[in-house]
């Protein structure tokens, strides 16, 4: 079996949650902290062995290739003017891994935005990262996810427990049996279920891993929920031809797509940062104190 090296980013969304911010600016460029929110994604994968990166873009998203590129003027000015740490992050992004990118013309689906992908992936095995879900867990679900397809060769979707009342936002898998270290093969999948059609409270949380079958799944779905090609349906295509599983996850996901979950991704990523977390940690007990929160 070939060893899994690639992942596909899909940051071709409009954003529209995040207006008027992201009127001239690409939603996954919205810095958390000091550093754009697909650095962390494109960082996780690498984290994770993937250091072939295809990101799916659309019009108005030339900011995310400008960030994976050198600019070799902002470089010369940071080293004239001895900011050798400042020249460290801005060479960061562009030697972190191997980044291509492909356009998805139209708005018609993740479905379709995986689909483009597949020139670049071909006959390989690969990772979906939804840049909307952030991950802040070193990798450590991705890691499982590729050493569980290497080990038995069938797609893995990441999932994770949500309450009742957020079912519908997500896709919804349906599980046979229990967990067994964290892995649990799936019966069936649908995205956006209604509430009371959920089949269980595992919502998928935006990690997949592939294999190239997938395009052929691709290839044969209908527009589903919201009119959109669904990635959902065609992995539940998937899942009639060959075993699919579910990878729990427990921690680190946060929704940066929703405003309350941006926020809370940046106090904690700055919680975890050596020159900010000891202030930050100081400044925010003051602040409970003094708003009454504890
Ligand atoms: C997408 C997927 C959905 C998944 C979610 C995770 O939905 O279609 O299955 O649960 O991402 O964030 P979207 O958030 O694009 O509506």
């Amino acid at each position: 079996m070939r060893p899994v090296r690639k992942a596909v980013i899909p940051a071709a969304g409009l954003g529209t949650r995040f207006l008027p911010a992201t009127k001239s600016v690409p939603k996954e460029m919205l810095p958390i902290i000091d550093r754009p929110a697909i650095e962390y994604v494109v960082e996780e994968a690498v984290g994770a062995g993937l250091t072939d990166i295809l990101i799916v873009t659309g019009r108005t998203k030339r900011a995310v290739e400008e960030h994976f590129d050198r600019n070799i003027e902002l470089e010369l000015a940071l080293e004239r003017d001895g900011k050798a740490d400042l020249l460290r992050a801005v060479q960061y992004s562009n030697t972190l891994a191997d980044v291509h990118y492909v356009r998805q013309r139209e708005a018609l689906g993740l479905g379709h935005a995986v689909s483009v992908a597949r020139h670049h992936v071909g006959d390989e095995p690969f990772a979906v990262l939804l840049p909307d879900d952030l991950m802040i867990d070193d990798s450590v679900l991705l890691r499982a996810m590729v050493a569980a397809y290497e080990q038995h060769g069938n797609a893995v979707v990441s999932l994770q427990e949500m309450r009742p009342e957020e079912i519908s936002s997500y896709g919804c898998a349906d599980p046979i049996g229990e967990p067994v270290d964290g892995l649990v093969e799936l019966r069936g999948i649908v995205e956006k279920p209604k509430r009371e059609d959920a089949p269980s409270n595992l919502a998928v949380s935006g990690r997949y891993l592939f294999p190239p079958q997938i395009f052929d799944a691709l290839d044969r779905i209908e527009p589903g929920a919201g009119g959109e090609l669904q990635l959902t349906d065609a992995i539940a295509l998937l899942l009639k031809e060959q075993p699919v599983y579910g990878a729990i996850c427990t921690f680190g996901r946060y929704d940066v797509g929703q405003k309350i979950d941006f926020l809370k991704a940046s106090v904690e990523l700055a919680l975890d940062r050596d020159d900010l977390g000891p202030a930050f940690a100081t400044y925010l007990k003051d602040l409970v104190q003094r708003r009454g929160l504890a």
